[in-house]
């Protein structure tokens, strides 16, 4: 089973081959010191490099402590492997500046410029509840168990400092993020993923995928080089009302993606890899990849060349009251600068994209995700 290391020059769980199951979580920032946040920030990355290595948390786990107080570890994974744990953590907006304007934490100024709020998007139908945060966990994990074990014992260790406002479990990657993975598929039933950045395409990486020091020089706001090697992260949680898709023809499914079902190959011809040729068009001149088409909306080649880094989960929350699923798309991404990459290929999707017939946006966040930590140090040193 993989072991991914928690320390090193970037966060693992990022380019790291996306695994089966995820556990997000999103939390506030109680009333606490600059020095207690920095705290949490260590604590929390000594429990992780743990858990991400397969051992439980604390000084004595889950059953070799003191006989009369309760354990350090939980015990759910007592016996399991990593299986392939990553623990992302990132920096929301209003840790740097709350609500009210204030600087609680003496970063203020830190914030990177590429931190900007999400603007409305047109038909955004947020729940306060699944929206925003001051700290973000991604815990992702091959081991649906494993995945819950680690923010179930990162919460508890925050416990008086820091606080869950919302989470989301997941399950069934909807993408690939190495050329080694088969695609898998999303709620729809199509191929998702397929043009994804992958990890073996490290130059694309760099320029999509990594801040650098350079981007904090350009930066109205000054002082971001800490976020060099970070990346920034946006997560929408996207209901998907899959009643009114499944009685959709296949031939209306396929022109609302641009893709096959079956291969998920481009309407303009050829096998899953090929390239889409947007020109191409059949009988009566109309363009085989419809103008409000999925993939043709979302292409580098509408959005002024940039790409992001798409690494989210299919979800099922139950049901409503009328036995329809609570099902969609956690959708995550992870981008460079989500100002010039997620926001402006979300505009021009909210906007014609066909598939929102079928779609409605109920949760966001957008968050810093800092680089690695040095080996015994923590996520966020950068900045502290
Ligand atoms: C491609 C589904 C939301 C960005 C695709 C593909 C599918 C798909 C089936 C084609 C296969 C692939 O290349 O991965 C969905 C569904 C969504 C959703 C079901 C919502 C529930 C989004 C959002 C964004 C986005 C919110 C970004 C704002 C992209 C991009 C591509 C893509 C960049 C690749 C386009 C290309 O270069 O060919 N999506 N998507 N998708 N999607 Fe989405």
């Amino acid at each position: 089973a993989a072991v991914y290391p928690f320390f090193g020059a970037h966060q693992s769980g990022i380019v790291t081959p996306a695994q089966d199951r995820l556990h997000f979580a999103s939390f506030d920032v109680g009333d606490i010191t600059r020095d207690e946040l920095v705290e949490l920030l260590q604590d929390w990355s000594a429990a992780a490099a743990l858990m991400t290595a397969g051992d439980p948390v604390g000084v004595y786990g889950a059953v070799s402590g003191p006989y009369d107080a309760p354990p350090d570890d939980t015990g759910e994974a007592l016996g399991l492997p990593a299986a392939g744990l990553t623990i992302t953590i990132g920096f929301g907006p209003t840790l740097f500046t709350s609500a009210d304007g204030a600087d609680r934490f003496g970063i203020a100024g830190r914030r990177p410029a590429a931190l900007a709020d999400l603007p409305h998007f047109p038909a955004d139908a947020l729940v306060e509840t699944f929206t925003g945060g001051d700290l973000c966990i991604q815990a992702c994990s091959d081991d649906p168990q494993v995945a819950v074990h680690a923010i179930r014992n990162l919460s508890r260790i925050a416990f008086g400092r820091a606080s869950i406002r919302w989470s989301q479990l997941g399950f069934g990657r909807t993408s690939s993020t190495t050329t080694a993975q088969l695609t898998p598929r999303n709620l729809f039933g199509f191929k998702d993923g397929t043009a994804n950045i992958k990890a073996e395409e490290t130059a694309v990486v760099d320029e999509q995928v990594w801040a650098a020091a350079s981007d904090a020089a350009a930066d109205a706001l000054g002082d971001a080089a800490w976020m060099a090697g970070g990346s920034y992260l946006v997560a929408r949680k996207i209901r998907m009302t899959i009643e009114t898709w499944d009685r959709t023809s296949l031939r209306e499914q396929e022109a609302i993606v641009g893709r096959t079902k079956g291969e998920g190959a481009p309407f303009s011809g050829g096998t899953e890899f090929s390239e889409p040729d947007f020109a191409a068009t059949g009988r009566g001149g109309a363009p085989l990849i419809a103008t409000d088409a999925h993939v043709r909306l979302a292409h580098p080649d509408q959005n002024a060349g940039t790409k992001m880094l798409r690494r989210g989960y299919n979800f099922v929350d139950g049901n409503d009251d009328l036995g329809r699923l609570n099902a969609g798309l956690f959708f995550i991404c992870y981008q460079r600068d989500p100002r010039t990459q997620f926001v402006p290929i979300q505009m021009n999707l909210a906007k014609n994209d066909a598939m929102n017939e079928y779609l409605r946006h109920v949760g966001s966040g957008v968050f810093a995700v800092p680089p690695g930590a040095s080996e015994g140090g923590f996520v966020g040193e950068t900045l502290f």
